[in-house]
């Protein structure tokens, strides 16, 4: 695996692969790797001959400064598992160098970007807009791979790519789950011992919701779930929007949603804020 620091090296390395005819996956990350990026780049390793991995604490895409200076940093653990999983080529520049001027570009997301994470932490779609895009113009993929549990952030980055005009594919993989259901994610580490210990319970409820729908109305099923998570005194529910993946629009009954719908909730243990989502089909 090499390791590589700068654009003009990293661009030096997948043009050379591009011009023998190979095929380049990308696997954007902000490090602190789990099982649920290594999942991303087993399947980016299977349809790929070259596999990119960036590890970059992306600082335009963090509306709160404490939760870019608490986002976990393990390079050196990252690397490990990077040259484990078979990658090529682990990306992993300074803020220097995928940012030279700041990037002042405001991307038209449209309405995707302006539900659920959109309205709760404005500019962090923007910013994973800039911080996608670059990364997508470096290593000019075939195809990159995110991971399901950050649903809204897919849609958003398919319209980043239509307005852009690329030509990739997005390919959007399952959510992994600790064996107690809790979706895997970098954040589970700052949970005390007993906010993970009830933090399965986010899973559980909207697993259970499943069996609900469409016999029981949109408004009461969102009403269950929020109020089981809350009855957990560790837990309090930012939001749980059930929208139709098409366009992310949260709907006021099934009908609005074509073969499924999607429950996406956001859960804050102490200051430690987990997201999820939940397939309804229909
Ligand atoms: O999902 C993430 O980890 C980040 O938002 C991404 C896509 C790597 C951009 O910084």
């Amino acid at each position: 695996m090499e390791i590589i620091r700068t654009v003009n090296r990293l661009r030096e390395a997948t043009e050379e692969a591009k011009k023998k005819g190979l095929t380049v996956g990308l696997v954007p990350t902000m490090g602190a790797l789990h099982a649920g990026h290594i999942s991303l780049i087993e399947r980016a390793r299977q349809e790929n001959d070259v596999v990119v991995v960036s590890v970059f604490v992306n600082p335009t895409q963090f509306n709160n400064p404490d939760d870019l200076r608490t986002y976990p940093r393990t390079e050196e653990a990252d690397c490990e598992k990077l040259e484990g999983a078979g990658v090529d080529i682990a990306f992993i520049p300074s803020v220097e160098e995928v940012y030279p001027e700041p990037d002042t570009r405001v991307f038209d997301l449209g309405p995707v970007g302006e539900v659920m994470e959109g309205a709760m932490r404005p500019g962090h779609f923007n910013g994973v807009a800039q911080v996608v895009s670059r990364l997508f113009r470096m290593v000019n993929p075939d195809r990159a791979y995110f991971g399901e549990k950050d649903f809204q952030q897919i849609s958003v980055i398919r319209r980043m790519v239509e307005l852009e005009g690329m030509e990739l594919e997005i390919v959007p993989c399952p959510i992994k789950r600790e064996a107690d259901g809790l979706a895997l994610s970098s954040r589970n580490v700052r949970l005390s011992a007993r906010q993970r210990e009830v933090a399965p319970n986010i899973h559980r409820i909207l697993a259970e919701s499943v069996g609900l729908a469409p016999a029981i109305s949109v408004a009461d099923v969102k009403a269950r779930v929020i109020d089981s998570i809350n009855a957990y005194p560790e837990m309090e529910v930012e939001y749980y929007e059930i929208v139709n993946p098409a366009d992310m629009q949260p709907i006021g009954e099934w009908s609005q949603a074509g073969k499924e719908a999607v429950g996406c909730v956001t859960v804050y243990l102490g200051d430690v804020r987990l997201i999820d989502n939940i397939k309804y089909p229909l």
